[in-house]
């Protein structure tokens, strides 16, 4: 049986094997897929052991995407923008390295909230990874506009910077701007987090994204006393994986059965 696996550090809670698990037996793919823990300075080791093992693929998540990036013997330009990697594929010495995250953000607004991007102005907030990760599949949809505010101002300056197109500051540097589409790609809502006052951005009809997912955020919150559209992020998590799935088997599984089954549980 062919043979692939997620790993993280912690890893327990992770979705992706009952995703994958759905996505297999729908399209009738005879493929395992594992949650494997990688100790913290053994992603390197694990990946390889894994490999040795007859392994296919791997989704790669916190905290090792960068190192997974620098792992890749062949990059994506998605992955490459992205400066990290979250889907491996392994074939002899060749370790392709990919990333979906950002085509999962797009495809979850496009096709399952219904919201074209393009045309639209983007207000990203955060200027980590999981900002980054999305920046490139963002601008390929052709939106009015992308800006990126952060808490420090000059990390949202310099990946701005990297991107033609961009604008990038601190929170109060959006002044009293309105966006269509907020999307929220800072980690303050894991922990709790509270953000600067937002509810000036939110034009009317606008859609505010968290990427975070299955919590009450505080961004939600903001967004939720404008009355304006919120969605949270396993419809990303969820559209990045099928995205994986294609990068491995070649077949695009459908999503909506998954994603409903799994707001359900
Ligand atoms: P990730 O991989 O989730 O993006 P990261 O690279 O550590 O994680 O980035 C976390 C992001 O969330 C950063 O943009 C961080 O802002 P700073 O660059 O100023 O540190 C942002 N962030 C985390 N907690 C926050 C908070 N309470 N308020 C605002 N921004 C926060």
């Amino acid at each position: 049986m062919d043979s692939y696996a997620v790993v993280g550090n912690p890893i327990g809670h992770s979705k992706s094997p009952r995703i994958h698990a759905l996505f297999a037996a729908q399209t009738a793919q005879d493929m395992s897929y594992e949650a494997i823990l990688a100790p913290l300075d053994g992603f390197v080791a694990t990946v390889r052991a894994f490999v040795e093992a007859g392994g296919l693929g791997m989704n790669v998540t916190v905290p090792f995407k960068e190192e997974a990036f620098r792992l890749a013997t062949t990059l994506t330009e998605r992955a490459r923008a992205a400066g990290a990697v979250n889907t491996l594929k392994f074939s002899g010495n060749d370790i392709f390295g990919d990333n979906t995250d950002g085509a999962g953000l797009v495809r979850d607004i496009a096709d399952n909230l219904g919201r074209a991007i393009t045309g639209q102005r983007i207000l990203l907030l955060g200027a980590g990874g999981a900002a980054r990760g999305v920046i490139l599949p963002l601008l390929a949809e052709k939106p009015a506009s992308l800006s990126i505010a952060n808490r420090t101002a000059d990390k949202a300056r310099a990946l701005a910077a990297t991107f033609p197109g961009c604008a990038g500051g601190g929170f109060e540097e959006i002044g009293e701007r309105a966006f269509d589409i907020v999307i929220n790609a800072t980690s303050a809502g894991l922990a709790g987090g509270v953000l600067p006052r937002l509810t000036f951005a939110f034009a009317p009809g606008c859609l505010a994204y968290e990427m975070v997912y299955g919590k009450d955020t505080d961004f939600l919150r903001q967004a939720a006393e404008a009355a304006v559209t919120t969605a949270d992020g396993l419809g990303m998590l969820v559209e990045q994986a099928a995205e994986a799935f294609f990068v491995w088997r070649g077949v695009r599984p459908e999503t909506a059965p998954v994603l409903k089954e799994l707001r359900q549980a």
